[in-house]
């Protein structure tokens, strides 16, 4: 299975035109370029990254595509989406993706933290509409990366209990112990 593509096919179904989404860690830009594409023109997309560079080889990807119009690239952290993400899209967000690590062919030293991802993904599940999906691809095979996956595991199994009342599934390849994991997290329709 290729993650990637699994949770862009997975995010497809939660999109359609005019919809608003945040790419969480925009990186080199795949995933926001995916995005634009989905929700068109009159859609939203934010685009997050704490990385100048991603930001400016995220811009250049979408400009090329013709898709830069609909997209609001920011350069900080993803532990203020809540800041990032105008009032009144708040619970309006159809997707928000979230594919953790370090930039691939980047600096190896600037790498997604547990807690700071954690407090992102809070913000996300409170972002995110009813029937909206979080999508979270995370990879324990760099260093810190085991440790992030095993705070997320224990957070994605909160957020089926109680008042965040989200449908969670898990992906991973049984056979390879250093596979990535996609968690995807839909919010019930009435919470
Ligand atoms: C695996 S890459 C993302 C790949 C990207 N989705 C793509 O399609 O190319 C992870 C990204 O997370 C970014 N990152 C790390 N900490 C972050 C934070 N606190 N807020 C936002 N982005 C962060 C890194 O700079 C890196 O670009």
């Amino acid at each position: 299975m290729h993650f990637t593509v699994e949770a862009q096919t997975i995010a497809k179904r939660y999109l359609t035109e005019g919809s608003i989404a945040i790419d969480a860690t925009c990186g080199n830009g795949f995933d926001t370029l995916f995005l634009a594409g989905q929700v068109g023109r009159p859609g939203i997309v934010y685009g997050v990254d704490i990385q100048e560079r991603a930001i400016e080889t995220s811009q250049k990807r979408l400009h090329e595509a013709d898709l830069l119009r609909q997209c609001r690239l920011v350069v900080g952290s993803h532990s203020n989406l809540t800041t990032i993400v105008e009032p009144a899209h708040a619970g309006r967000i159809s997707v928000v993706m979230f594919n953790l690590g370090y930039l691939p062919l980047g600096d190896k030293s600037i790498v997604t933290k547990p807690e700071i991802t954690i407090t992102a993904l809070e913000q996300a599940v409170e972002l995110v509409r009813p029937g909206g999906l979080v999508s979270i691809l995370a990879y324990p095979g760099h260093p810190g990366g085991l440790e992030e996956v095993n705070c997320i595991a224990e957070w994605a199994g909160g957020c089926q209990l109680g008042e965040k009342c989200f449908h969670v599934e898990k992906f991973q390849d049984p056979n390879n112990a250093n596979s990535p994991i996609l968690w995807t997290l839909t919010k019930a329709m009435f919470s």
